[in-house]
């Protein structure tokens, strides 16, 4: 990958990379896209990484449709795709990770300890192994998309983040691959995540800045999930608490509704 990659550069080239765990949806498409009107050449990566998983949460059961998942791609009109087995990225022996910085540590990073861990560690992987000139990420998943920002900028790499925006079913869920869990009364209830986001817009636009009542409506609508993790309104660039929305403002939700857990956001 790391010839592919370099040979077409020095042709003149440019390459993109769209990192994923499969399972593809219009969202991950809407990734590819953006790459393919940015770079000359984009290339997809599908890896279902065992190091971001917490025991007990779907690494097993996560979805693996590899063939349609390659049509969608082939679709998309990819350059090329890396398909790496476990052992590949990590083989017997294997030890080092990624520090995650601050911006990692609440919220996902407190739901789910270690998981930005995997994350900051394979996606410095990818880009070791494909050394792009652009890689483009979802703002669906808001916190990672800052963490991977910080670990660029902190470590050096060369690849510039492309943040990409949230991709949408018509009644307002975020894509998720996660969404196919979803019994049909769940799918009902999956809707109030995107519904807290746009109460707390709405609100906002019409001039509370209060972000207790801003994060006091959100969990209102969130009444009928199983769990919920955090619903919140804080800084859009460093994640950290504010109380009145005065700068640029993120409201983030995560919750489980049955046993699947999701999450959304929304720039206020
Ligand atoms: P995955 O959940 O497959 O997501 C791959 C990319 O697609 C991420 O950048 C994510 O933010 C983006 N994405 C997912 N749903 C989206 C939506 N509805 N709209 C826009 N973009 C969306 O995120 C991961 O995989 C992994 O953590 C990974 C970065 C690949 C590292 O393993």
């Amino acid at each position: 990958m790391r010839d592919w990659c370099r040979a077409r550069q020095s042709e003149g080239q440019t390459v993109g990379i769209v990192p994923t765990m499969g399972a593809l949806h219009e969202g991950h498409l809407s990734l590819v896209r953006r790459g393919k009107s940015i770079c000359d050449l984009c290339v997809a990566t599908i890896f279902v990484n065992p190091t971001q998983f917490a025991p007990g949460e779907d690494l097993s059961r996560y979805p693996r449709p590899l063939d349609r998942d390659l049509e969608m791609l082939r679709g998309e009109g990819i350059d090329a795709v890396f398909l790496p087995t476990d052992e590949i990225m990590y083989p017997e022996g294997f030890g080092t990770y990624v520090t995650v910085p601050p911006v990692g540590m609440s919220l996902e990073g407190a739901s789910r300890p270690e998981h930005f861990r995997g994350v900051t560690t394979v996606v410095n992987k990818f880009f070791q192994i494909i050394p792009a000139d652009s890689a483009f990420f979802g703002q669906k998943d808001y916190q990672q998309l800052r963490v991977v920002e910080h670990m660029v900028r902190d470590l050096n790499i060369a690849t510039e983040i492309v943040p990409c925006d949230i991709v949408r079913e018509h009644d307002g869920l975020a894509m998720s691959s996660r969404n196919r869990y979803l019994s049909d009364d769940e799918r009902k209830i999956a809707l109030s995540l995107s519904r807290s986001l746009a109460t707390a817009a709405e609100m906002c636009d019409s001039g509370e800045t209060r972000v207790a009542m801003l994060e006091q409506a959100m969990r209102s609508e969130l009444t009928a999930c199983t769990k919920l993790d955090y619903a919140v309104v804080v800084d859009a660039d460093t994640l950290e608490p504010i109380e009145v929305v005065d700068c640029r403002a993120v409201a983030l939700v995560a919750a489980h509704v049955g046993t699947t857990r999701l999450i959304d956001n929304r720039i206020l």
